[in-house]
């Protein structure tokens, strides 16, 4: 890392929805993580800290694991009687993973949550506990992000690029589909860039990959049918919203990025364990499979 002012980047959670191992699965991968098989580490839902002083952090997706995030993570433990370093949340979209742990940060902090405008009014103008973060005024202010347009929150540019995906499960036939429903988030600081993209339905219409110093990618499952082979569900990967890592992999070994990381990682996925054949092929390709507590700093 360069010397001076840096972008600090964190993991808190590596894992797609339902974390690993899932409470209800016993995958090939699950049973080993549930044996404490060194090779399959367990992993928290998906989210990611970042801060641009190491005092103020935004928090990048809600995860419904959040408050153990927090507690696995002393960066973002209280500093006063009354504090938390966490200032603010930026959302990639309104998916449960990604929203539910709003609802785990409503003890009176006052919070800045910056998202489009179909996540904030999915969220909104559909889910009366959410008014659980409206108890006085300014307990929550609420950020509009325009696509494409930069926002700075605790220091940190946010700028959200749309990109290809799906409305949130609980919201399908409700609304319309929006290129505002799921983005990537671009996060720039002290010239330092993060490309955070949990969530890729297609390669067509993203940012460049190149200009991250940090890309975090979409590695929810290996294959198309990697839950139809195993029996778990009838839905391809693209058809869930997500592009499976053997289709961008080729694309993310070109990319220029200094650091090229796969999250948001079902537990299906054989990337999760060490040693596979499928890890050893992300490897090879320049790219590495996120954890748990991950430092990412730029
Ligand atoms: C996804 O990433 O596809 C979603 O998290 C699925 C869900 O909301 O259960
Ligand atoms: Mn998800
Ligand atoms: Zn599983």
């Amino acid at each position: 890392m360069a010397n001076g002012p840096y972008l600090r980047v964190r993991v808190l959670g590596a894992a797609a929805g339902g974390g690993f191992p899932q409470w209800n699965c016993a995958c090939a991968c699950c049973t080993l993580a549930r044996a404490g098989d060194p090779r399959a580490s367990p992993r928290t839902q998906d989210a990611i800290a970042a801060s641009a002083d190491g005092e103020r952090w935004v928090l990048l997706n809600a995860s419904p694991d959040v408050l153990r995030q927090i507690a696995a993570s002393a960066f973002l433990w209280p500093r006063a009687p009354r504090h938390s370093p966490v200032v603010a949340l930026a959302l990639c979209n309104g998916d449960v993973d990604h929203v539910a742990g709003l609802l785990s940060l409503r003890e009176r902090q006052p919070l800045t949550l910056a998202a489009t405008g179909s996540v904030l009014s999915g969220l909104f103008e559909r889910n009366v506990l959410l008014r659980t973060l409206q108890r006085f005024p300014g307990q929550l202010t609420r950020v509009p992000l325009s696509l494409g347009h930069a926002t700075t929150i605790a220091g940190l540019s946010i700028t959200a690029h749309g990109v290809a995906g799906r409305p949130p499960i609980h919201l399908r036939g409700v609304v319309a589909p929006r290129p505002e429903d799921n983005v990537a988030l671009e996060i720039a600081a002290h010239g330092r860039r993060v490309l955070y993209a949990p969530a890729v339905a297609s390669l067509d219409g993203l940012p460049s990959l190149d200009a991250p110093d940090v890309l975090l990618f979409d590695g929810t499952f290996w294959s198309s049918d990697e839950l139809v082979a195993q029996g778990l569900a009838e839905a391809r990967a693209e058809d869930m919203g997500h592009l499976p890592v053997q289709s961008s992999l080729g694309a993310l070994a070109a990319a220029r990025a200094r650091r090229k990381v796969y999250v948001h990682v079902n537990n299906t996925n054989p990337i999760l364990v060490a040693g596979s054949r499928e890890r050893l092929a992300v490897e090879a390709a320049g790219c590495a499979v996120a954890f748990d507590g991950m430092e990412l700093d730029a």
